[in-house]
């Protein structure tokens, strides 16, 4: 992606932080120069912010690269920093948590809560025999006991693993045989889209499969009170029989830093799930860094709310562990931002004053698809920061959140992460960065990150290639769960000493850093790279179009032509003429080599669970293929209404 054509995106918007908020910014420019000139002392610093039963005197160990060592002396108890350190600290009666369950009902947490309640279910594993380093699966909805349970694996060392309730019962048992589980802790069900929606059963298919013998317990939370529900005895235990007898009190042991905190699998498109392995002390001091820098958190007034569910990573580090870290007030939200209105989580906002709000692009574009009108109904105006993960947010979604959701006052914070690297990498800082919609910008301090070639040279500004991170980080993942060798080969082997993440990226003339998607997801047009997110970016700029993904289909001519799957908004017809329309479009936005061959107008895209677009799928489309593999959608239906589509769709060439 060395040619012009990975720059053609123009993006001359931009937006100074707020003057009250830089006043008082808990991080400032200063950051980086600190960072700068010391990154170890940087770090060593950062860890500080946390409480150690012994306080590390080493930062970090790399003389075995990749496995690196961070504090490897120090003692802590995760648990202990996310919740007693708090109560102990006077602020017990501090809300940690405003649960809204998806029916309604809602339940308040304070920081002696949860103490009692996390002690009280670290009694209770122990009582089932979990021992330090046995691990735990989690298969949980969004609910408190979610977080209480996650808190009481790490308060008692057992590494947990948290598999999304969405997912099957053959995903669960790839997981739970993978991480060799003891324990598994579920609910009868949850609810999600306006209904009760069972997960028991999931389990229990699942350790009828092989590999599973080693579970001893499943432990259930009573959610949705279903009656029917099966029951192993000497196996199944109800949670309100287990948990609510135990002590509310129980003294948290210390760990090693390097001490394994959690597995979480990444449901990559390809090949077995990988565990990706995060040990405590600098994971914990990155997460609680960085929410502290990018969300500016001031814990006595602010209200975070992070919409992710906990079985992705953005719910371990920006739910449980930092948030919790830095005894902040959080939201935490059971169900589906449509139920059972399109204005549900304008609601919650306003309900509980929310100031600081951290969501997926999707979500975003789902919103300025349903319309201006709906969040206008509710009062935004304790917003004050805005955050975006998970995918690039094109610049046009950017400023609709800003605008519509931020009231044009909050500055936007594009985070650009993965589960591997634990926490956030690159941001701007809501208080230093001057914004551009669309760019995550720059490495956050202490963070090193680059942009290189095929050769690993680094590329010169106003240029694209692959994003590496080039110097070991505190939350970094430590291996894929037993298999060393392809931690070094996933990650390690593509470039000489630097981290791959897999990302194709581009710097602009200022030197930021703006990310293209999977390199898997860059086409090939008549010899010009071109990446899916920049025409996406393009299409999404003109009014009638919500959302878009595209891919480069298999041609004679041009090696791979763009097509088009678009998502018209909420008023805007299939007008006839309006896909020649879109396609002039973006030739005048990128040029004419970017020109989408096919464009096709339909009702939904193809997403995984976690809400990123499956290209591969419309890959198969577009190329008039058999589907692969569609177990990791949401929605697997989407594919017949996208293909029932095809014959009028036509190319227009
Ligand atoms: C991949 C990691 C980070 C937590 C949630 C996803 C993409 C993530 C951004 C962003 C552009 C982004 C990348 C990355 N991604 N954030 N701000 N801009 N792309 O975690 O499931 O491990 O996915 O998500 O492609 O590699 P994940």
């Amino acid at each position: 992606m060395s040619e012009a054509i990975a720059n053609m995106l123009k993006e001359e918007r931009r937006f100074a932080p707020p003057a009250g908020l830089a006043a008082h910014a808990n991080v400032d420019a200063a950051a980086y120069e600190q960072a700068k000139a010391d990154r170890l002392g940087f770090w060593a610093t950062q860890a500080r912010r946390l409480s150690w039963s012994k306080e590390p005197t080493e930062t970090l160990d790399w003389s075995n690269p990749p496995f690196a060592k961070w504090f490897a002396d120090g003692k802590l108890n995760a648990a202990y920093n996310c919740v007693d350190r708090h109560v102990e600290a006077g602020n017990g009666e501090r809300v940690a948590i405003h649960f809204e369950g998806e029916p309604g009902d809602s339940r308040t947490l304070t920081y002696a809560d949860l103490q009692k309640e996390v002690s009280r279910a670290a009694n209770a594993l122990l009582e089932l025999g979990v021992k330090a380093g046995d691990r735990v699966a989690i298969y949980l909805p969004m609910i408190p006991e979610t977080v209480v349970a996650m808190l009481a694996c790490a308060r008692v060392g057992a590494p947990h693993s948290v598999v999304f309730g969405g997912f099957s019962g053959d995903a669960l048992a790839a997981r739970i045989q993978d991480a060799d589980a003891r324990v598994v802790i579920t609910a009868d069900g949850g609810y999600r889209k306006g209904g009760a929606s069972a997960l028991k059963p999931a389990v229990d298919e699942a350790l009828t499969k092989p590999g599973t013998e080693e579970v001893r317990n499943v432990l259930v939370v009573r959610r949705t009170g279903q009656e029917d529900i099966s029951w192993t005895e000497g196996r199944d235990v109800w949670w309100h029989d287990v948990v609510d007898r135990q002590p509310d009190e129980h003294t948290p042991q210390s760990f090693d830093a390097e001490h394994p905190l959690f597995i979480l699998y990444t449901s990559g498109t390809t090949g077995k799930p990988k565990g990706i392995l995060h040990t405590t002390g600098g994971y914990l001091t990155q997460v609680a860094y960085t929410h502290h820098a990018v969300f500016d958190l001031k814990p006595e007034s602010d209200v975070f709310w992070c919409t992710a569910d906990v079985g992705w990573v953005t719910g371990h580090s920006y739910i449980v562990y930092g948030p919790l870290a830095n005894g902040a007030t959080e939201v935490l939200y059971e169900g589906t931002p449509d139920t059972p209105h399109k204005g549900r989580w304008w609601e919650i906002v306003e309900k509980y004053g929310v100031t600081l709000l951290y969501a997926a692009p999707t979500a975003i574009r789902a919103s300025m698809k349903w319309g201006d009108d709906i969040p206008a109904k509710f009062d935004l105006s304790s917003l004050r920061v805005l955050g975006s993960v998970g995918e690039p947010i094109n610049p046009e979604a950017w400023v609709w959140y800003r605008h519509h959701i931020g009231g044009n006052r909050t500055p936007v914070v594009d985070t650009w992460w993965q589960t591997e690297t634990g926490g956030i990498m690159i941001s701007p800082l809501p208080g230093v960065t001057e914004t551009k919609p669309g760019s995550a910008q720059v490495a956050m301090p202490g963070i090193s990150a680059t942009v290189v070639d095929d050769e690993a040279n680094e590329v010169p500004n106003g240029s694209g290639g692959y994003l590496v991170l080039t110097e070991p980080w505190p939350s970094m993942l430590r291996t894929v769960w037993g298999d060393d060798q392809r931690f070094i080969d996933t990650y390690w082997s593509r470039f000489e000493g630097r981290y791959f993440a897999g990302d194709g990226a581009k710097k602009d003339e200022d030197g930021d850093i703006w990310l293209l998607g999977r390199v898997d997801d860059v086409m090939l047009v008549s010899g010009h790279n071109i990446s899916t997110t920049e025409v996406e970016s393009a299409l999404v700029s003109h009014p009638s179009v919500a959302e878009a993904a595209v891919v480069g289909a298999t041609d004679p001519q041009t090696t791979q032509a763009i097509c088009a799957f678009v998502i018209l908004r909420g008023d805007a017809a299939e007008a006839e003429g309006l896909t020649e329309e879109l396609r002039a479009h973006v030739a005048k936005q990128l040029g004419p080599i970017a020109k989408p061959k096919q464009i096709l107008p339909v009702a939904e895209l193809p997403k995984t669970r976690s809400g990123k677009i499956m290209r591969r799928l419309l890959r198969d489309v577009a190329e008039q293929r058999t589907l692969g593999d569609v177990s990791t959608l949401t929605d697997a239906s989407v594919m017949d209404l996208i293909q029932a589509k095809l014959p009028g769709a036509a190319s227009e060439d």
